[in-house]
């Protein structure tokens, strides 16, 4: 029973061309890039910022799923009502994030292991209790000189099917995010190749660890060239090298994949997706989707900057952005839905 309630919800996560509103910015995430525009950093104005994001009008014609964050799945908007009602009303199902951060591995300098196994039967009870369906958990893989290491590799792995695990046993459906990142100067192709290692032995580790695929997310970064490599290569060819590798290492039983951002420019985001869907959607297994945070959000927040008066101009770039992101799901989107076109943001 319970698990068909999570091939349900992970269905209807994925469902009607929509995706996933990532707003589960840790405090100190969210600090940073309040300070870089000048926003007090504190919890008040995040209290209020999170309020505009879920008093988007019309944010549910676009946005299935949105995943909170430890303080945000206990605010308020102004009159009271409870963010994960708020959310719920707007047709949206309540998510939360529960790692509790990438830290330093030991033995293993430039590579992270993402804590936040011990105590979290307690903790998905409890936020199973105010309301959450589903849950997310990232591990960030480097790419570098000598690294990932195999031992990152399956220690995250293997947090994340612990993670799963217990997420199902709980009756939320896990987002699982490995996410290789883009620092660097490394290709395309070797992204793509640690991307496929890291999938491999993610998706060994959910076996192993008896997670249902039907059941869950599937959360990977795109394959892309890094940020410092000379040849950036077309949307066209990153949206190949993208499924090329998921068609290898994602199980057709998973029901939807939803790609992090990772701090690509919002439109680039949004034109990447789009490739993949024009150019391969009908022999998919899976959904490609999105679940993304800066590639939603950053464009609102620059127009926010803090100021009362600038909420509804900020929710109006927030509701474009989850819409060009639907567009993109049906290969529907264009660079002319942004005025200036995909080149024009560089500055995400
Ligand atoms: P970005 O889309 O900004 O990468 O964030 C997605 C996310 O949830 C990171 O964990």
């Amino acid at each position: 029973m319970k698990t068909q309630e999570l091939m349900d919800t992970a269905r209807a996560m994925v469902a009607d061309d929509k995706g996933l509103l990532a707003m589960d910015e840790s405090t100190p995430t969210c600090d940073k890039r309040f300070a870089k525009l000048g926003i007090p950093r504190t919890v008040e104005a995040r209290r209020a910022y999170r309020e505009l994001i879920v008093t988007t009008p019309g944010l549910g014609e676009s946005i299935s799923g949105a995943i909170l964050y430890d303080e945000t799945i206990r605010q308020q908007k102004k009159d009271g009502t409870s963010f994960v009602k708020a959310i719920t009303d707007a047709g949206i199902i309540p998510g939360i994030k529960v790692d509790t951060g990438a830290k330093d591995m030991a033995g293993h300098p430039g590579e992270k292991i993402t804590e936040g196994l011990d105590g979290l039967r307690d903790r998905l009870a409890e936020y199973s209790r105010m309301g959450a369906r589903f849950a997310k958990w990232r591990a960030v893989i480097a790419v570098g000189e000598g690294i990932p290491s195999r031992a990152a590799i399956e220690a995250n792995a293997q947090a994340l099917a612990r993670y799963a695990a217990l997420c199902q046993e709980a009756g939320l459906v896990p987002v699982v995010e490995p996410e290789v990142l883009m620092d660097g100067e490394h290709t395309l192709e070797r992204c793509g190749e640690v991307t496929e290692e890291v999938l491999r032995t993610v998706f060994n580790q959910l076996y192993t660890q008896r997670v249902t695929l039907e059941g869950m997310i599937l959360k990977p970064n795109m394959v892309l060239p890094g940020l410092t490599c000379p040849k950036q290569e077309a949307v066209d060819e990153v949206a190949d090298a993208t499924v090329r590798c998921l068609l290898r290492a994602v199980p057709a039983a998973v029901p939807g994949i939803a790609f992090l951002s990772g701090g690509q420019p919002s439109e680039l985001a949004s034109a990447r997706l789009n490739a993949m869907n024009v150019r391969f959607r009908s022999r998919l297994p899976w959904a490609l989707a999105f679940s993304y945070a800066r590639a939603i959000q950053q464009p609102a927040l620059e127009i926010w900057r803090g100021d009362a008066a600038q909420v509804l101009a900020a929710q109006q770039a927030l509701y474009h952005r989850a819409q060009c992101n639907r567009a993109a799901r049906r290969g529907e989107y264009s660079a002319a839905m942004d005025a200036g076109g995909v080149n024009q943001q560089k500055r995400a």
